[in-house]
């Protein structure tokens, strides 16, 4: 049965107050942070946390990300060592409120349903201030994965989550476009060496000067990173393919889609199929990505080019957003 999903409107501080009362009734409610939409839920609340999994259709044993208002909020939830805790107080003075989500053990209390089963638990204070004036409103820390059916693109403006989610959730707390676009950097610190389980928002290199080098071996992600096995991000009905310059100039005259940079644009000029010239900045790319992916399902296209970005650390989160748009496994 579709529910009707409220729209509130995160400019008027009633309606922030609306949807933190509605969190407090174990209510979904989706909200901007400055990654993406989270779809929060009251993450010591068991009966709550599974709202979030039914309405997603998210697979059971991924993992859910706590936010909370600072590293003091964040520290009674986990159980940890001195030096991860020192090492997670040292990383949340560098980077939160931000976009990276620390994994340490959980603390018993933590749900099941919010670990998936997992001894360990992913915990961020973002740095949105309508996300912080939630937070602050609600006793409790706010689980939350973002805010898309399982699957499709992470949603960046509330009109993305009222696409996959409307009919699904009780609200939707509408803030406008969020500004880093991509998801958070999950970094699991609980190794001698920490390691990154899923690149995002702040990148390797900005981590490593804050504790030095990072653990770069690949495991196989299904260990590390439950999330990093399942499919994502893939627009619907439509084949991405990551292709270079100069094959992409090659098929110019096709009817496919293509984004690329400005260069190519410019070199080669109009097209009859559907164009986007994507911005030359990995930040400024990654905030208008999850915009184009939903543009590019409503064009009508059935195939659409992407020009491969470099292989260096600023571009490795959209690298692997795209990699896995682009993946045809099921
Ligand atoms: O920016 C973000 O991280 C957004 C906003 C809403 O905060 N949230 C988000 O959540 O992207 P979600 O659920 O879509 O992705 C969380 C990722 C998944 O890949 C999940 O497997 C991983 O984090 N994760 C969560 N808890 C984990 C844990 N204890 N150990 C390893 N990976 C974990
Ligand atoms: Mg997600």
């Amino acid at each position: 049965m579709p529910i009707e999903t409220d729209i509130l409107d995160a400019s008027d501080p009633t309606q922030i107050e609306q949807a933190a009362a509605l969190l407090r009734q174990g209510e979904l409610v989706a909200f901007p942070t400055e990654t993406v939409y989270g779809l929060g839920a009251n993450g010591t609340s068991a009966e709550a946390v599974a709202k979030i999994f039914a309405a997603k259709g998210r697979p059971a044993d991924n993992p859910l990300i706590l936010h909370v208002g600072s590293i003091e909020q964040a520290l009674p939830l986990w159980q940890a060592s001195s030096l991860q805790t020192q090492r997670a107080r040292t990383l949340a003075a560098a980077h939160w409120p931000g976009a990276l989500s620390l994994v340490l053990p959980a603390a018993k209390f933590i749900p099941t349903e919010v670990t998936a089963g997992l001894d360990s638990v992913a915990i961020r204070a973002p740095a949105h201030p309508i996300a912080q004036a939630l937070l602050q409103q609600c006793e409790f820390p706010l689980a939350a994965p973002s805010a898309n059916l399982s699957g499709r693109p992470s949603p960046t403006t509330a009109s993305h989550v009222q696409k996959t989610l409307g009919g699904r959730i009780t609200a939707i707390l509408d803030g406008g476009p969020t500004s880093v676009g991509i998801e958070s950097t999950v970094l699991d610190l609980r190794p001698e060496q920490p390691r990154i389980l899923r690149h995002g928002g702040i990148s390797a290199s900005s981590i490593e000067q804050v504790i030095g080098s990072l653990n770069k071996l690949e495991s196989p992600a299904d260990a590390a990173s439950p999330g990093l096995r399942h499919h994502h991000y893939q627009p619907i009905g439509i084949k991405v393919e990551l292709l270079g310059a100069e094959s992409i100039s090659d098929l110019w005259d096709s009817d496919s889609g293509i984004a690329c940079w400005t260069e190519l644009a410019s070199k080669l000029g109009t097209r009859n199929a559907p164009l986007w010239v994507m911005p030359d900045t990995a930040a400024e790319y990654a905030a208008a990505l999850y915009k184009t992916l939903y543009q590019i399902e409503e064009s009508g296209v059935v195939k659409v080019l992407v020009e491969l970005p470099p292989e260096t650390g600023e571009w490795a989160a959209i690298l692997d957003r795209l990699r896995r748009a682009a993946s045809s496994e099921g």
